[in-house]
């Protein structure tokens, strides 16, 4: 198939390219790269002999995204563009909701027009909100508690009114839970503009000697060690997960949820001394207050993947910090 990937430039987005390609799909990427660089889709290409052809456009200029559907035969998209960082959506909730609302609205419309009703979206765990228990199961009542969060949910409505209005519309809404790691070949990446937000981009950034030490946001929790537990993701299982649900829904209408995740909690300290293990080296931090909005530990049930895509996690934390760690040496300053 020939599939449209927007956010294709990103961490995650790069990564499901080169899987696609080498899953035989052609690929065309939309990015405004506006936290990405043209870079990763250079080595993408370097590492799966094809290039995939790159628009450089706004999803929120809805003619821009409609000359590009104009100009390939589009089948199917996946759909990572947005915007991702939980304490600027609560700065900023306009610039969110605008870019990963508007954004969206837009691409629905012209795929609509153009007759493309295959969608595979990117959704968060972080829809799961505060209330539900551990673990995570697809059909839990949803509601995040932050304005990236409620993007993701009010997109996964629109969508889900879309697949009840119109039964041609195939439509896989994909919960990830925690991704780390990186390509095998340590060529593409996670690069964080600025100081980072998520724990293995900072430990990775702190082991190459660009920060001096993890703060460990809390050590107080009720969880064996007291520090958080998350559900981390190799973001080449991620990658290989899309191209699974892709497979899944095409040919079968219907609204599609599911959790991708490994169904195991990791503590944050067992992710630190995973990437010591990783890099050789002993990491400086030091267990401060807790960061607001962390819930203690959640992790998901990932049996409906398991059994409807036949896709499961295959690598292990150790990898993760090991694929992260050869990424982050090799390419100190990211791209
Ligand atoms: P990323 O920032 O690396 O990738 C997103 C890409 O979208 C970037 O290349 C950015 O330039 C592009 N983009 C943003 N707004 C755009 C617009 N209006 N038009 C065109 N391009 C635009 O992030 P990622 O980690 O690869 O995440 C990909 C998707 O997965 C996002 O939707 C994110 O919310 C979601 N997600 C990520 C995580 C995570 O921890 N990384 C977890 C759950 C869900
Ligand atoms: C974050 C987002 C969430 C998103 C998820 C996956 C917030 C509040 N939540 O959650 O919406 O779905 O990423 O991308 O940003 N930690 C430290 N020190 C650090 C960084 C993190 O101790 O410098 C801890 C955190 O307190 C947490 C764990 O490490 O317990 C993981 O943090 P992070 O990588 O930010 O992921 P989430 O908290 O799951």
């Amino acid at each position: 198939m020939r599939i449209l990937v927007t956010g294709g430039a990103g961490y995650i987005g790069s990564h499901t390219v080169l899987s696609l390609q080498q899953a035989g799909h052609e690929v065309v990427v939309i990015d405004n790269l506006v936290n990405s660089s043209a870079e990763s889709l250079r080595r993408v290409a370097e590492l799966s002999g094809t290039p995939a052809v790159f628009h450089r456009a706004d999803l929120v200029d809805e003619s821009a995204v409609d000359a590009v559907f104009a100009g390939h035969a589009i089948d199917a998209v996946i759909h990572f563009a947005g915007l991702k960082a939980v304490g600027e959506s609560v700065r900023e909730p306009l610039h969110y909701y605008y870019n990963n609302l508007v954004g969206t609205l837009n691409l629905l419309r012209v795929m609509d027009r153009r007759g493309v009703r295959s969608i595979v979206f990117s959704s968060s765990a972080t829809v799961y909100g505060e209330h539900n228990p551990v673990p995570y199961l697809e059909k839990m009542e949803i509601g995040a508690n932050n304005p990236y969060g409620r993007t993701k949910e009010q997109v996964e409505d629109i969508l889900a009114d879309l697949g009840a209005a119109d039964s041609r519309w195939q439509i896989a809404l994909l919960r990830y839970f925690n991704p780390v790691g990186a390509h095998p070949s340590g060529r593409i990446g996670e690069d964080p503009q600025g100081v980072p937000n998520n724990l293995v981009p900072f430990i990775a950034q702190v082991a190459v000697g660009r920060r001096e030490k993890l703060m460990v946001f809390g050590g107080d929790y009720d969880t064996p060690d007291g520090t958080c537990q998350r559900d981390y993701i190799h973001v080449v299982d991620l990658a290989d997960g899309h191209v699974a649900a892709l497979d899944h829904i095409t040919g079968r209408p219907g609204v599609y949820r599911w959790n991708l995740g490994s169904g195991k909690g990791s503590s944050v300290l067992e992710v630190l001394r995973a990437f010591e293990k990783a890099a050789g080296k002993r990491i400086p931090y030091e267990i401060t207050g807790r960061r607001s909005g962390d819930l203690p530990a959640f992790w998901a049930d990932a049996s409906s993947a398991l059994a409807d895509l036949s896709w499961s996690t295959t690598r292990t934390v150790d990898q993760m910090c090991e694929d992260h760690w050869r990424w982050q040496k090799n390419n100190p300053q990211g791209y």
